[in-house]
């Protein structure tokens, strides 16, 4: 029998064509009465030297800046529509960053050149704003953080632009699930392996990847602090957490396999096979009794519950 050089694929398995990169539109500014992080003019942050414990004004500070954050989801997520560039995305979030008195965190952080990062389809994270429109059927996770009174605030939705497929509706809402069951893993006197062993467990459960490259990070004073936040089960994350951390919990869920590749940016991570991915991120706070979400807007509302799971499609 003659060999096929391609197996027919499923729908389900159909790869769409690959996101390329597009253009970069001029690097924004921020106004010299806002205050920066110390990155902000050199693009290095230096060696996470603050304590995992925050003290009860840090602790206030990044509610406020989480709160923000959300708030600032809540504004450009109804902006995502089919023709919409990532590049507007990226002004939209600017804005609303710079007239709430923050700094766009990722802006120069490490070099990155925008202010928010787009991931869309296969794009696993650190997607960089840019003239490329967003199409009918993409799905785009919207990774937002705001620097706010010395402290940063960090959350993401993944939405569906227009009508999307169903195992695409599937994977953003079961992603949704497994940043919750993490959470929900954690808590005062819960090692850190918790959160990756419930988030892998519901992945498995859905037939879905999880990636293990990129991982949720303590955060405060500073973007990315020491404490380390993997999305599997890694026995190794035997820190047990405490009243007065503060931490991000950021899954990356595939349809496919979990394996990585870097786009020639060094930023652009994207999935080896070219299968779609989501993600969801919430900071959080552990207190005496539990974990308090911080990244909820003043009213309560949060943005993955309102955003991703009622848009059409
Ligand atoms: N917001 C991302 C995170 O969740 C980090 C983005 S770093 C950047 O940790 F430089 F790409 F913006
Ligand atoms: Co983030
Ligand atoms: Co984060």
């Amino acid at each position: 029998m003659a060999k096929r050089r391609h197996r027919t694929r499923t729908f389900a398995e159909r790869s769409d064509p690959p996101i390329r990169a597009g253009l970069l539109s001029p690097t924004r500014t921020v106004p010299p009465s806002i205050p920066r992080p110390p990155y902000a003019l050199t693009g290095d942050p230096g060696p996470s030297v603050s304590s995992n414990v925050r003290t009860p004004d840090e602790i206030q500070r990044i509610r406020r800046a989480g709160q923000a954050a959300a708030e600032i989801l809540m504004e450009v997520g109804p902006r995502v529509e089919p023709g919409v560039t990532t590049d507007r995305l990226d002004e939209i979030v600017h804005d609303a960053t710079i007239a709430r008195g923050g700094y766009p965190s990722p802006l120069n952080y490490r070099g990155y050149p925008k202010s928010v990062c787009t991931s869309v389809n296969e794009v696993i994270c650190h997607g960089i704003p840019d003239s490329r429109p967003l199409a009918e059927g993409d799905i785009v996770n919207i990774d937002v953080t705001i620097y706010l009174d010395g402290v940063h605030g960090d959350t993401s939705v993944t939405l569906p632009v227009g009508g999307i497929a169903d195992h695409d509706r599937l994977l953003i809402q079961q992603t949704l699930v497994a940043m919750n069951e993490g959470i929900g893993a954690a808590g005062p006197g819960r090692p850190v392996h918790a959160i990756g062993r419930a988030i892998e467990r519901h992945a498995r459960r859905h037939g879905l990847g999880v990636v293990r490259e990129f991982i949720g990070h303590g955060i405060g004073t500073e973007f990315h602090s020491g404490l380390q936040i993997p999305h599997y089960h890694d026995p190794r994350a035997n820190t047990i957490l405490r009243p007065g951390m503060t931490f991000t919990v950021e899954p990356m869920l595939t349809l496919g396999a979990p394996a990585c590749a870097m786009w020639d940016d060094d930023w652009t991570a994207v999935t080896q096979d070219g299968r779609r991915t989501a993600q969801f991120e919430h900071t959080v706070l552990v207190t005496d009794d539990g974990i308090e979400v911080l990244t909820v807007t003043a009213d309560g509302t949060v943005p993955a519950e309102a955003l991703a799971l009622t848009a059409p499609g």
